[in-house]
């Protein structure tokens, strides 16, 4: 339902109600999860540098990395892949460095594969940020015998022997395995299957997939992406029971004619602004429909709508191996950032995990590293915001929008949500999507008995505003004061092409 405002003026103000008497539901830490695959600098530079290094490390992990990261509350971390998943041979990443096989990366760039970030790598730096652990198992191109063994590696309590040659690597104890991916893409670099195919498969995988003593294993099927609605239909008819999830893919191009052609990260005109805005919103439209097939299969919604590869993917750095794809991130990703997890608050009773694409220099990246350096793009920032969504409980807001017009787009300019964090205080994210001017809102609060307002807000002075190594700290949050409370109704300004996140008192 939408308030009217007396006075308020529909084309140029917004107007809304939060309804925190009609509290929805969790929306899981793990939404905030994040995508780290064995592409470019993702891993190998991004995270890890190896012990020897005179980066400053922990044991081979970057320290800054590390506490980047710690501090946003990364709650889940997505390993290996991606593509590079599918021809993954987990035996390759174990045992002793120095003696593990070169491999090519044949999906990303062609590059040599040391291997030197394996199993006990990623499960050491997923216990170093306080995360879950989410590996993709090797579908396309391997046995079931070998996801069924890098399980048993994994998280077998006994003296068996892949439990013994965990304890050599140096893990006696099991490692936690919270979830594995039944391949990554099967209808394309996962094996080119049609969908009955890998729905036979995902059965046949998961089957196998059988974690050791009390070690919970959540199962996520190989999904569609973006509207493949037909993929979701069969793979839920056929493979539904066997699965505790079931993954989407959707990236937003702001030019999704042509591959090779997806625009530049940085130097685009409003045009290319109002189109990434008009495809990241397509999102809700995706996952409206994915859940609804999901819900004919599952109407007790057990089984988890996991978004594990989401976010911006631009052309690739001038300069840079096109294999690598490395972006900048500007003051548009975090607008997109913060309409993507406003979408995924909406939708909380079915998407239940997340993974943006990727953690570090690749796509839509939380950090950017080049050497010793490193940087918090503004995506980064954005998820900072939000650290009160994770495990919050999502209070219905009804927005109405002025509209932003630009050439043939016409966009709701303003996103919202609304949460009640764990701790019972109230907070509201408020994105205006908007590059040209600031908008007036107004929401009346049901249910929430607050008197005062402080928030943060990410903005730019450009579209293209960015964090540099030369000039890390351009786009950063800045407190905001430009909202209020009285008389139960919040109203803020919100500035043109902003992320607000406002706690009330
Ligand atoms: O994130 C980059 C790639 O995009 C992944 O490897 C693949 O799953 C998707 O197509």
């Amino acid at each position: 339902m939408a308030v009217a405002q007396q006075g308020a003026d529909p084309a140029t103000s917004a107007t809304g109600e939060i309804h925190a008497d009609r509290p929805g539901p969790r929306m899981n830490r793990q939404v905030f999860g994040q995508f780290a695959e064995h592409l470019g600098h993702g891993i190998y530079g991004g995270i890890w540098v190896g012990e020897k290094s005179a980066i400053p490390n922990d044991h081979g992990y970057r320290r800054d990395v590390l506490d980047a990261l710690r501090a946003i509350k990364v709650p889940m971390v997505r390993w290996p892949g991606g593509c590079f998943a599918d021809e993954y041979h987990w035996r390759d990443g174990i045992g002793a460095r120095a003696k593990r096989p070169v491999k090519i990366n044949t999906n990303w760039g062609g590059v040599d594969e040391d291997n030197a970030f394996g199993t006990n790598e990623y499960m050491g730096f997923v216990e170093r940020l306080g995360a879950e652990s989410y590996v993709s198992a090797n579908v396309g191109s391997a046995a079931p015998s070998e996801t069924a063994q890098w399980v048993e590696y994994m998280t077998s309590p006994s003296g068996s022997t892949l439990a013994k040659e965990r304890a050599a690597n140096g893990h006696p104890a099991p490692f936690k395995l919270n979830y594995i991916g039944i391949g990554n893409e099967l209808w394309g670099c996962g094996g080119n299957m049609r969908a009955e195919y890998a729905a036979d498969l995902t059965n046949r995988y998961a089957l196998f997939a059988k974690a050791g003593g009390t070690n919970k294993l959540l199962k996520i099927a190989s999904g569609p992406s973006d509207a493949n609605y037909e993929w979701t239909e069969t793979m839920m008819r056929l493979a539904g029971k066997n699965i505790d999830g079931l993954a989407l893919h959707y990236y937003t191009r702001p030019r999704d004619k042509v591959w090779g052609d997806k625009g530049p990260a940085l130097g685009f005109s409003e045009n290319e602004w109002a189109s990434t805005m008009a495809h990241t919103l397509q999102m809700d439209e995706f996952v409206t429909k994915h859940s609804a097939i999901m819900d004919k299969y599952d109407p007790e919604k057990k089984t988890w709508l996991v978004v594990d590869e989401w976010g911006t993917w631009y052309d690739p750095a001038p300069g840079s191996n096109p294999g690598f794809l490395i972006q900048q991130n500007s003051v548009r990703d975090a607008v997109v950032a913060g309409v993507n997890l406003n979408i995924f608050a909406h939708h909380a009773d079915r998407v239940k995990m997340a993974a943006v694409a990727q953690m570090v220099n690749v796509l839509q990246a939380m950090l950017l590293t080049d050497g010793a350096r490193m940087v918090k793009t503004p995506t980064y920032w954005v998820f900072d915001l939000y650290k009160p969504w994770q495990d919050a409980t999502v209070l219905p807001i009804d927005v109405t929008s002025p509209w932003y017009h630009k050439d043939a787009f016409a966009l709701p300019a303003i996103s919202a949500s609304a949460v009640r964090d764990t701790a019972g205080q109230v907070h509201v994210a408020l994105v205006n999507l908007d590059p040209t001017r600031a908008i007036p809102l107004s929401v009346a609060l049901t249910g929430v008995a607050a008197s005062s307002v402080s928030g943060r807000i990410v903005t730019g002075a450009n579209m293209d505003s960015h964090n540099s190594f030369e000039q890390p700290d351009v786009v950063k949050p800045a407190s905001f004061g430009a909202a209020q409370i009285a008389g139960g109704t919040l109203t803020a300004t919100l500035p043109a092409m902003s992320v607000v996140v406002l706690d009330l008192h």
